[in-house]
């Protein structure tokens, strides 16, 4: 029997070695490169399994400020559209909580898949390391000063880049982070009893701004995605089945649950359905020897909050200037810092996440006095400048 000897890899250097090219791998990929800081970036996925996503769509102020003060784009300041407030319909009406005036900021509506397609498009115009379509990725000898990252190209080259550091940014199931062992890393975890259907539609808009919607048969959203395209999601069990749901039985429980006065929801063919399963889970600390977390490689959130994407660039809005002071002084206190720092935000987060959801979802047994009991709380919080600003706060996003 004759074997195959595996080609000799091909062996390079970097800086900073980056798995995962969503937007928090290409955020910092662009934030070091504009410092000077050499790095690759490498994801298994195509460039247009990436762009074909579909994924969420709110950006807080400071995310934008992000995208064009560090010289990624401004198409989101002429495509992507500010709001100023949500909708918030329970009860039979809708209360609107005001950004502008509660706290004086406001967010946008833009796409994940343009955020990622601004970035690609900025890291190839600044020449850029990015390798999409590559296999077999492994890290390893992380508590050296020489890690290594493993991959094979997407024309079937294996290469070995040994890295000064190296940053996982690939997503809730990174391997990344199941590369720390299990006794360096505290996993905290929520699963929910509940998931979001979620569906495209070609209508136009029912709403100026988003409409978050409490009822009696389970929570629903209806979001926008341009004058033509819509998206919406309503609660579901876990374990629906897309299949099941035809245009006319979808439409039926969407109007039920946003009956509200003032809102008349306009309907359209469905042109993409899914079932989106969520769950809170955080991995502290994000950093284990020369290895950084940053995003939903470390930590995920449900939807409700909108919280995902901010979260992931707000991760390396901290990270790139700690790698810079790291490179700087070689002091590793500067990598602790990073995760101690992050870690704040995405435990607001989490919380912030895990109240908007429990506050307007229903659960599965809850009882006449559950119902009653979120009204009141959704009430305490519209009712209250106090109450409205609170909510505010948390969804335009706290300062960094
Ligand atoms: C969208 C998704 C969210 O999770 C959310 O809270 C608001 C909007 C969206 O896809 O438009």
């Amino acid at each position: 029997m004759t074997t195959t000897p595996s080609p000799e890899p091909h062996r390079s250097t970097t800086t900073v070695g980056i798995v995962g090219a969503g937007p928090a791998g290409l955020m910092l990929s662009h934030l070091l490169a504009r410092d000077g800081v050499d790095n690759v970036v490498v994801d298994n996925r195509s460039y247009a399994e990436i762009e074909q996503t579909v994924r969420a769509g709110i950006l807080e102020a400071g995310s934008v400020r992000l995208l064009v003060d560090s010289g990624v784009s401004d198409r989101v300041l002429r495509e992507g559209d500010e709001h100023a407030g949500i909708e918030i319909g329970f009860d039979g009406r809708l209360a609107r909580i005001d950004f502008a005036d509660l706290v004086g900021s406001s967010v946008w509506l833009y796409p994940q898949t343009d955020v990622f397609i601004d970035l690609a498009a900025a890291r190839s115009r600044d020449g850029g390391d990015v390798r999409f379509g590559v296999t077999d990725t492994s890290v390893d000898d992380l508590t050296s000063d020489r890690p290594v990252l493993r991959f094979t190209d997407a024309d079937g080259v294996p290469h070995e880049l040994r890295c000064d550091l190296l940053v996982g940014t690939d997503g809730s199931r990174s391997i990344c982070r199941r590369a720390i062992p299990e006794t360096q890393r505290q996993q905290s975890f929520r699963e929910y009893p509940f998931a979001w259907f979620g569906i495209l539609c070609e209508a136009p808009a029912s709403a100026p701004e988003l409409v978050y919607s409490h009822s009696d048969r389970g929570f629903a959203l209806i979001s926008q995605r341009t004058e033509t395209l819509q998206r919406m999601y309503f609660q579901c069990r876990p374990d629906t089945d897309v299949e099941n749901w035809s245009d006319d039985r979808i439409w039926a429980e969407l109007q039920s649950r946003v009956n509200v006065n003032g809102l008349e929801l306009r309907e359209g063919p469905i042109t993409s359905r899914t079932v989106l399963r969520f769950r809170s889970s955080v991995c502290e600390p994000m950093r284990y020897g020369r290895l950084l977390l940053a995003g939903d490689a470390a930590h995920t959130v449900p939807p409700t909050g909108a919280k995902g994407l901010n979260l992931a660039l707000a991760d390396v809005g901290v990270l790139a200037p700690a790698i810079r002071a790291f490179l700087a002084t070689g002091t590793e206190r500067e990598l602790d810092d990073y995760s101690v720092r992050a870690l704040q935000r995405v435990w607001k987060a989490q919380h912030f996440s895990s109240w908007m959801t429990s506050m307007l979802h229903l659960p599965p047994d809850a009882s006449v006095f559950d119902l009653r009991r979120q009204q009141a709380e959704i009430r305490s919080i519209i009712d209250s400048r106090a109450g409205s600003t609170y909510l505010a706060e948390g969804y335009t996003g706290w300062p960094a």
